[in-house]
């Protein structure tokens, strides 16, 4: 058993599992089927994403989430991995991935269909992250953009700005996040708790949170806009020649 922050997961013999969250519906995307299983290039989302794991080569276990309708058609395409079913919201969707792990992993990570060309070396540097100490690690790249937060409830088609935020202190974030196995449960003990992210609900259980570097290639494809771009990536990658 490992505990939260316990040095002892930096041991040689701590394992790693990762956790596919795919059951999402993909409706900003708009495509016919649930938008892990829309194609690439030749190959769907889904299959991408755990081509991406495998080769980062961190995980003794994979578990993909996916919804019940299409796991027979997952174990199908992704045989590396142990499918399961997703819920109605992505944090149920990664608590029946914690479940189906069960006590197979010391160390926990947690990454997004919808970022398939995410380089192994992420995976990497948040596995490393974890080892060194810390029970909760994410990637995330500086902001480029000037940010402004805007006044609530603003109508009529423009919205008045209330200030300007200090990009330098943020970072936009990415998976695979990484956990400790005792951080990721004490995050999702809390079954009404919603958050976009899991290390969001492990920061509300006081748990640090720290950042490693990510990578624009992590990029996550929830618009046509996002899909457009990373098929154009794929198809000019030698991603595209597997
Ligand atoms: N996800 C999940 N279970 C859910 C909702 C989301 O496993 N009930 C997964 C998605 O499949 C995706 C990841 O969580 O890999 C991030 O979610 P998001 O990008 O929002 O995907 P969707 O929820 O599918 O898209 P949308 O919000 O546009 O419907
Ligand atoms: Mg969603």
């Amino acid at each position: 058993m490992t505990a939260i922050g316990d040095p002892d997961i930096a041991r040689a013999g701590a394992t790693v599992g990762v956790i596919i969250p795919a059951a999402g519906s993909g409706t900003r995307l708009g495509e016919r089927v649930p938008k892990a299983f829309v194609d690439l290039h030749g190959r769907t989302i889904l299959e991408v994403c755990v081509a991406g794991v495998v080769d980062a080569a961190v995980a003794t276990t994979i578990v993909v989430v996916v919804p019940a309708d299409l796991v027979d058609r997952a174990r199908r395409l992704v045989p590396d991995a142990i499918v399961v079913a997703g819920g109605a919201h992505r944090s149920d969707s990664v608590r029946a991935g914690i479940d189906a792990v069960g006590s197979a992993a010391d160390i926990l990570l947690v990454h997004d269909a919808a970022r398939p060309l995410t380089p192994s070396a992420v995976f990497g540097r948040v596995v490393a992250a974890v080892r060194s100490g810390h029970p909760a690690v994410v990637p995330g790249l500086p902001v480029a953009d000037t940010l402004k937060q805007i006044e609530p409830g603003s109508a009529g088609g423009t919205e008045r700005v209330a200030a300007t935020v200090d990009r330098d202190l943020l970072r936009a974030v990415q998976t695979p996040q990484g956990f400790t196995r005792d951080a990721l449960l004490a995050a999702h003990a809390d079954t009404g708790g919603l958050a976009t992210d899991d290390a969001g609900l492990a920061e509300r259980c006081g748990i640090p949170v720290h950042v490693v570097a990510g990578d624009p290639l992590a990029l996550k494809i929830t618009t046509p806009w996002d899909l457009r771009i990373a098929r154009d990536i794929v198809a000019k990658s030698p991603l595209s020649a597997e």
